[in-house]
């Protein structure tokens, strides 16, 4: 299939089409998508009506195995009943909209940090999907930052630095930022993980930062010092020129290479208006992609 990739962004971001992916088995039109994602690293499609069991298979047809091993799921099940279907909504089990005050909506406000998608866990999340099946009228857009153009144009000097530094996140450390609570019980659950300040995309060898809220600190160095050097490159890497809003619309399915880029959702009227996505990512590990599970998951 002849797929046309439109620029949304000066550095990244492509809008694809045309193409229906609940439609895509063959082994070449989801090489085309995969090598899209390589220099892109993200790609858009619009007007992919997805069910649940129809995204979920579509993301083991292109990347294997799925992230199930949520932070969220240390509050309680999700909705769906499947961890690797994760609710990306402000609603409760029966389709409600979640109290102000409920634990489950303050847990979700750290969304709204910049982060890359299960940098906490080991193996952490590659590819990232959003269905979005419920928009509101305003608001709610999610914010991408170029992590490979922002590596790109730190100087000589922070290259050398940063190189080799290896990096502990955790999902108990970015949430208690904002104030939110975890019980000892639930923080026994979330260890976090350390991963490579830089990464290396083995496919076509670009470098980027490796940066989420989750990094707590750099490891064998003080912790206020790893902090700032951490601060400093969030607040390089999400200047404006390496970052692109997406403005949704029902039927999207953006993907995103969390080894490339950062996110954070923008806020919306989350008290009255209803908003609906469903995400899922699969593990950043080496699967060879004519080993990886190609039936539905329901
Ligand atoms: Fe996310």
């Amino acid at each position: 299939m002849l797929l046309t990739f439109h620029k949304l962004h000066p550095t990244f971001v492509a809008e694809v089409g045309p193409i229906d992916l609940r439609q895509v088995h063959d082994r070449a039109t989801l090489d085309e998508i995969r090598a899209g994602m390589d220099q892109y690293a993200i790609l858009v499609f619009r007007d992919q009506a997805f069910t649940d069991p129809e995204q979920l298979a579509f993301a083991q047809r292109f990347n294997g195995l799925l992230h199930s091993n949520t932070g969220a799921a240390v509050l309680g099940k999700n909705r769906f009943g499947n961890e690797a279907l994760a609710d990306i909504s402000n609603l409760d089990e029966k389709g409600e909209i979640l109290k102000s005050q409920d634990r489950r909506r303050m847990y979700a406000l750290g969304n709204r940090l910049w982060h890359t998608d299960a940098s906490f866990q080991d193996p952490p999340g590659r590819y990232s999907m959003l269905s979005a099946r419920i928009i509101p009228p305003a608001g709610a857009d999610t914010e991408f930052a170029d992590l490979g153009s922002a590596y790109d144009a730190l100087d000589p000097q922070t290259k050398a630095t940063i190189e080799g530094l290896r990096v502990h996140h955790s999902i108990a450390y970015s949430r208690q930022t904002l104030g939110f609570e975890f019980s000892r019980e639930e923080e026994d659950k979330l260890q976090g993980a350390i991963h490579p300040l830089v990464r290396t995309n083995p496919r076509n060898g670009r470098r980027s930062l490796y940066l989420a809220s989750h990094a707590s600190r750099i490891i064998d160095w003080p912790v206020p010092e790893g902090r700032l050097l951490l601060r400093d490159l969030i607040e390089h890497a999400t200047q404006p020129q390496f970052v692109y809003r997406h403005v949704w619309r029902p039927a999207d399915l953006v993907i995103w290479d969390n080894r490339a880029t950062m996110h954070r959702a923008r806020p919306f009227n989350d008290a009255q208006d209803r908003r609906e996505l469903r995400r899922v990512t699969t593990l950043d590990i080496e699967t060879p992609v004519a080993l990886a599970p190609q039936v539905a998951v329901d």
